[in-house]
């Protein structure tokens, strides 16, 4: 794992940004896996920015996001579809029927994780796949268990990720507590990775990361497989 440290969120978000815009400008017509949270928001300006500049192009680019809640409409202002699209589509001169976010409102989710690891892999390894880091060290939705999903799949969300994602609500009890997400054998399929941290309330889920193990209490030490993954992070996920 290559690793960025830097001074604070700012910073973490200008350097995610400029590795994301140099995938782009070597291959316009790529693939970017992204990721909705808090944390990727600065990027997102960052690269809106650089598309107004003329500086990066998303006419021919594709997108796969990483997950969704479920069940959601993806007019809910909490989808991650909805997100997607105020954070970053809405501001950028992407074609919408290329962006590809899990099917929150299928009524079989089951088949609509089989028909989205089916989308990811037509559509090709991702370049890049943009990742945020849960507190309990989960990526996408899967979170710390003895077991990890390979593939895309209907997931329940634990109690303390239902309460990371309570701010984002009007209360806890209306956090959906399912989703569906990519497995870590469909985030391990991108040619690259890049995962950001930010905050103290990162520090131990970055460093069981940074440990070097494969330990499935923290789903991100997956990524130690992974051969090219960098480690954008701020001092304060860095040293606690
Ligand atoms: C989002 C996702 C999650 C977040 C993680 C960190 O698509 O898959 O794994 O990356 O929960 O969230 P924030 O950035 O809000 O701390």
């Amino acid at each position: 794992m290559k690793l960025i440290i830097c001074k604070n969120y700012d910073e973490v978000s200008a350097a995610a940004a400029e590795i994301v815009a140099d995938v782009m400008k070597a291959n316009p017509a790529c693939v970017l896996g992204l990721a909705t949270g808090s944390t990727p928001v600065g990027m997102y300006k960052k690269l809106i920015e650089k598309n107004a500049a003329g500086e990066i192009d998303f006419s021919a680019v594709t997108t796969v996001n990483l997950d969704e809640y479920y069940p959601i409409s993806p007019d809910n202002d909490q989808s991650y579809r909805y997100f997607m699209n105020e954070n970053l589509f809405n501001h950028v001169n992407i074609d919408k029927a290329r962006t590809f976010v899990p099917d929150g409102q299928a009524s079989d989710p089951v088949a609509a994780c089989e028909a989205y690891e089916e989308t990811v892999a037509a559509v090709g390894a991702a370049d890049i796949q943009v990742l945020g880091i849960g507190q309990n060290g989960h990526i996408g939705f899967n979170e710390p268990d003895t077991a990890l999903e390979v593939k895309t799949h209907v997931t329940g969300l634990t109690e303390s990720t239902i309460k990371a994602n309570a701010r984002f609500f009007a209360s806890e009890a209306d956090v959906p507590t399912k989703a569906l997400t990519m497995g870590i054998g469909t985030i391990l399929g991108a040619k690259k990775i890049i995962i950001l941290a930010n905050g103290a309330a990162k520090h131990d889920a970055v460093s069981k990361m940074l440990a070097g193990k494969l330990d499935t209490s923290c789903p991100a030490s997956m990524l130690n497989l992974h051969r090219d993954v960098v480690v954008v992070c701020d001092e304060m996920a860095y040293n606690g």
